[in-house]
């Protein structure tokens, strides 16, 4: 059997995840974290190299023959860190669970991901694509629609890119500030589009750009504040599985969008081997995609890796050997459930540097996000600090689980919203 030094790249609560998820399997001789946090520090070797220098992965690779590298975050996938470890001598035999940057494009351009999903007639919401060239045919556009008004960067802009508006002049001065540089060239194109109303849900898939496994759905609470109010954020709490996708919907999202959607990969020749978040709204009971990420979700990945009972190694090394539909995926059916402890203040300002306090008598599993070792202490470094998942027959349980959990740890100004879960 062939044994991995497998290399984890991202540092947030989404690699703690995966490096726990790794660890389980038996094919796993070395696992390193780029550049990881106290979380993945206690369950693997930690390495301090920035992961946008693709050269620094490139010696760390070297350095520890590593064979097996997975790619948590979207900036250096988009950026092509596959591309270059391929085309490296000493690194293009490695495993790179990540999309070349022609697959990229899906998260990296939403102009190109609209336009592919038109293509392969995978359902969307109606848009048009608007540069300084074209600005008052997008304003004529925008008059065809009712408030309120979508406009979304095309490129990048750390996950702030998308304007919901609700006056229509609003929507035309924004439009010009982020066709004038609002976030830099990643918003030199713009896309309007219709304001679908509906409910929210990450799909994933693992595929080598034929065959695909459905992994478990997630349901992300995005918004800072009880009763999803308040700001926007990275993601503030999950569940899976989640209660409104049925059969039948789940039918439609599998033909609809999923197939088609792998279908065009194909069709493109891009050949894709990682993960594939696609963002659903379902709207009357059909499901959109509002965007697809290259990368796994975060909070989602902590409540979807703990119901996924297969040894992940295993389905990674398939991606390479053609192998991927002789898979046994396992499901557990127990509901999983996490809630963010935040930094009070986030996502605007907060602190760093509180000692965190009961991390060992936690029941739940605790994912560290923004956390750091000084001297003996685990302290906060970032928004999201720790991700506290658990599971459970029932929603009601395993939100309890994790609630009760959280109450055992404490750090000055610790945040975290009560109602995880709460319309189930
Ligand atoms: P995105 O960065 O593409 O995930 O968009 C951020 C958020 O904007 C999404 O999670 C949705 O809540 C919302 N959104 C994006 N596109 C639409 C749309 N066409 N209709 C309604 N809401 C949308
Ligand atoms: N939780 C949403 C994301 O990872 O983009």
């Amino acid at each position: 059997m062939i044994q991995y030094n497998v290399l984890v790249l991202g540092s947030g609560a989404r690699e703690h995840a995966l490096a726990w998820k790794i660890k389980q399997s038996s094919k796993v001789k070395n696992l390193y974290v780029a550049p990881g946090n106290a979380g993945t520090d206690l369950i693997a070797n930690n390495l301090p190299i920035d992961i946008l220098h693709f050269e620094q992965v490139k010696q760390a690779i070297i350095e520890h023959k590593v064979n097996m590298v997975v790619v948590g975050p979207e900036e250096p996938i988009v950026n092509g860190i596959t591309d270059y470890l391929i085309s490296q001598p000493e690194t293009k035999d490695c495993y790179i669970i990540g999309p070349l940057s022609n697959g990229a494009k899906l998260e990296g351009s939403k102009s190109w991901a609209k336009q592919f999903m038109l293509k392969y007639n995978i359902p969307t919401a109606r848009y048009h694509i608007v540069t300084k060239q074209n600005l008052n045919e997008g304003k004529n556009f925008l008059k065809t629609f009712e408030p309120p008004y979508v406009l979304k960067a095309d490129g990048l802009a750390a996950g702030k890119g998308v304007m919901i508006l609700h006056d229509f002049h609003e929507a035309c001065i924004e439009m010009e500030a982020m066709l004038n540089g609002k976030f830099g060239k990643a918003s030199e194109t713009i896309v309007i589009e219709q304001f679908l109303k509906g409910i929210e849900c990450s799909y994933f898939i693992l595929t080598d750009g034929n065959k695909y496994l459905i992994l478990p759905e997630a349901k992300d609470y995005k918004r800072v504040g009880e009763g999803d109010t308040g700001l926007n954020t990275g993601g503030m709490g999950a569940i899976s599985p989640v209660p409104f996708i049925n059969e039948e919907l789940r039918k439609k999202i599998n033909e609809l969008v999923v197939h088609r959607t792998v279908y065009g990969l194909l069709h493109e020749k891009i050949n894709y081997k990682g993960f594939l978040f696609i963002g659903l709204l379902i709207s009357n009971n059909h499901p959109y995609v509002i965007e697809y990420n290259v990368r796994l979700g975060d909070p989602e990945t902590e409540v979807i890796l703990p119901r996924i009972n297969t040894d992940i190694v295993e389905l990674f090394e398939r991606l390479f050997d053609g192998t991927l539909d002789q898979a046994k995926l396992e499901i557990d059916p127990n509901y999983s459930v996490c809630v963010v402890a935040a930094s009070k203040g986030y996502p605007l300002q907060f602190e760093k540097g509180k000692v965190i306090h009961g991390l060992e008598q936690s029941m739940s599993t605790v994912f560290h996000a923004g956390t750091t070792v000084k001297d003996t202490n685990v302290i906060t470094s970032g928004g999201r600090v720790l991700v506290v998942s658990d599971k459970a027959l029932t929603l009601k349980e395993a939100k309890q689980k994790v609630y009760s959990s959280l109450k055992q740890i404490y750090f000055d100004n610790i945040y975290y919203r009560h109602d995880i879960g709460f319309e189930f």
